[in-house]
């Protein structure tokens, strides 16, 4: 597996240690598994910078919002890009008729597929694995793995753009509005450039770069972002505001105008129809 794709490993981890409190904000049995001994190594090396509050956040903030958008807005292709050892497919409670994607690199999808061997797919949804890399083409395999562009799709991309260069980070978003249905959603988190550079990270992100999955990409305008890219933001949201705190966030939560603060941002998204950028 390349040294990027243990990161899976190591916010599995995380997953692990929400799902044994006993205050759980969402349980995810499968993650412990996957997670392996590596994920609560990485936990150990990587800790810091409110990784463990943070991702119990994100976990939940996503799993809501595409109960949202499954469940409301009927959408029945759900693709996660960069899946890792996400395990919504078993663990959610989705409506009949969902096809979930979960694209990767070839070794992590591999290694996954070992450790949920025998895992019985629940009934009603079906599960689709798809070996890309997202910086390349990657829209031909995933039309061979039978997803369609005209038809409403939910886009998850959780946990990879701080790991591509911008270049990729904006093809990619682009590629997504490029091939989706209207009605279709994005869902995903993004960090602020001056997260790059935090000196109270210096550790934990020279930790990243010596493993080989160094942080690349941040923005400060999420939201201009992803309009370029052809979407547009519907919620923005930093952990410990309104929608993403869930009682897990320790620290206060620094205003949008204050400058040079590392961030994160978890946004979801509508297809742009093209009418936000004529107003
Ligand atoms: C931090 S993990 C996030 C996994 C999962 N989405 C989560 O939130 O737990 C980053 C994932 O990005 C994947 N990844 C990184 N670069 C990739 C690329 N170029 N193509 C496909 N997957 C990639 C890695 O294999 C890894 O699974």
């Amino acid at each position: 597996m390349e040294a990027v794709s243990r990161t899976a490993q190591w916010t599995a981890a995380a997953r692990a240690l929400e799902t044994e409190r006993d205050d759980r904000l969402f349980a995810d049995p499968y993650a412990r598994t996957v997670a392996d001994g590596i994920g609560f190594e990485l936990l150990e090396r990587y800790a810091g910078a409110g990784t463990v509050p943070f991702l119990a956040i994100r976990t939940t903030y996503l799993d809501r919002a595409i109960g949202r958008a499954v469940e409301d807005q009927g959408i029945r292709q759900v693709v996660f890009l960069a899946a890792g050892m996400d395990t919504r497919f078993y663990r959610l409670g989705w409506p009949a008729g969902v096809t979930v994607y979960e694209l990767d690199r070839p070794a992590l999808l591999a290694a996954k597929a070992d450790m949920l061997a025998g895992e019985p797919a629940p009934p009603g949804r079906e599960r689709r694995t798809v070996a890309v890399d997202l910086t390349k083409d990657w829209t031909g395999p995933l039309k061979e793995a039978g997803w369609r562009s005209d038809e409403t799709t939910l886009w998850v991309v959780e946990g990879l753009l701080f790991f591509l260069p911008e270049e990729a980070v904006r093809a990619l978003i682009t590629t997504l509005s490029a091939h989706s249905a209207p009605g279709s959603v994005l869902l995903g988190d993004v960090i602020s450039r001056s997260a790059l550079k935090n000196p109270l990270s210096r550790t934990f992100l020279k930790a990243l770069e010596e493993d080989g999955n160094p942080w690349l990409f941040g923005t400060e305008e999420p939201e201009q972002l992803l309009t370029d890219c052809g979407w547009s933001p519907r919620e923005v949201r930093q952990p410990g505001e309104e929608g993403a705190d869930f009682g897990r966030w320790p620290y206060p939560v620094p205003a949008r105008e204050m400058p040079r603060i590392p961030r994160s941002f978890l946004f979801t998204c509508n297809l742009s129809t093209g009418e936000e950028k004529a107003a």
